[in-house]
């Protein structure tokens, strides 16, 4: 009984060696250690010997049996955790997934676009306050109180003398007010009104204002700057043309409006800026002298400009934060 012994030990041993697998590591267990292998029929056999010989061989076959059940559990449970680091493993060697990257928003597009082209004719880039006093906003550009041009621009007020700004114009007054001329700037940025959600109109967009005073600045010269700019812009066969206008800070004042027209769709005018020369009681009440110096002045409509570009003819999608839409540009 005891060679057996020796003998299974030194066949389960040499198994131990070999496993490589869970699977194998499992069969192992049930070929010596459930209630049908190996150990368990050496010890049904040990039951049967004479008693002088069950003390010694017990002794041997609960060692023998002891040790191997730990090598056992040993072999198993190192086996378990390779397999699992081999789970985890990372292929250096493979090539990267591709990350997704977001894109630049098309508004944002238009925006880098107008400011090189302006740029490139001299301009330097300004920007202001969102949130703005009434004075900035209103009363430094030649809206008194009560003055009906107010009207024009549906304003959220925060109290009785700050608002968020209605247009970009107000960062002339601030401009002018710091700076001796020459002066060439334009100014970026956001620009709000309470005005009802439509696809024409939504409560926030975006405007480039522009302002140049030197000696002698002439309206032909701000012809000449807007021609080349929309020609720059839209193509040298973009259809345009200048419409007397009124806004209370420019004299004479005059919008411009592109010929658009859509696949299939009738054609119509479309007006993408203001603009005029600066009236002389806006450039006094912010502190330059109007006999010396002339001025003009424009604001563009980003949103605008970049539908009509483009072909959209919904305003609401530049802030849906649609993928589906933003990725197309
Ligand atoms: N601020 C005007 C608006 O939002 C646009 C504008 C018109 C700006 C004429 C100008 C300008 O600088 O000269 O409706």
């Amino acid at each position: 009984m005891l060679n057996k012994i020796e003998k299974i030990k030194a066949e389960l041993l040499d198994e131990l060696k070999n496993i490589d697998s869970v699977e194998k590591a499992e069969e192992i267990r049930l070929k010596y250690f459930s209630r049908k292998g190996k150990f368990a029929n050496l010890f049904e056999e040990f039951k049967q010997l004479p008693k002088e010989e069950k003390p010694k061989v017990g002794q041997f076959l609960n060692q023998v049996r002891g040790e191997l059940t730990n090598l056992f559990e040993e072999t198993h449970v190192s086996l378990k955790s390779s397999s699992k680091s081999m789970e985890n493993y990372i292929d250096l060697t493979l090539p990267a997934k591709r990350q997704k990257i977001g894109t630049v928003h098309l508004l944002n597009q238009t925006l880098r676009e107008i400011k090189d082209i302006f740029k490139s004719l001299g301009f330097s880039v300004y920007e202001g306050p969102e949130l703005e006093s009434d004075h900035f906003n209103f009363e430094s550009l030649n809206f008194p109180p009560d003055h009906p041009a107010r009207d024009m621009q549906d304003t959220f007020f925060v109290n009785p003398n700050f608002l968020l700004r209605t247009h970009t114009s107000p960062v002339q007054a601030r401009l002018m007010q710091k700076t001796e001329p020459p002066i060439r700037a334009i100014i970026p940025g956001k620009v709000y009104r309470n005005e009802a959600i439509s696809a024409k109109s939504y409560c926030l967009f975006h405007q480039v204002e522009g302002l140049y005073v030197d000696t002698d600045v002439t309206f032909a010269e701000l012809f000449g700057t807007l021609v080349s700019f929309a020609k720059t812009f839209y193509g040298d066969d973009v259809k345009y043309r200048f419409r007397p206008s009124f806004f209370p800070f420019t004299e004479p004042s005059s919008e411009v409006d592109i010929w658009w027209e859509p696949k299939g769709k009738e054609g119509r005018w479309l007006e993408i800026l203001g603009c005029g020369m600066v009236d002389p009681n806006v450039l006094e009440f912010n502190g330059i002298d109007s006999e010396k110096y002339t001025g003009y002045a424009f604001g563009l409509g980003i949103e605008r400009m970049t539908m009509l570009k483009y072909g959209i003819d919904d305003i609401r999608v530049f802030f849906d934060n649609d993928k589906r839409f933003l990725e197309q540009f």
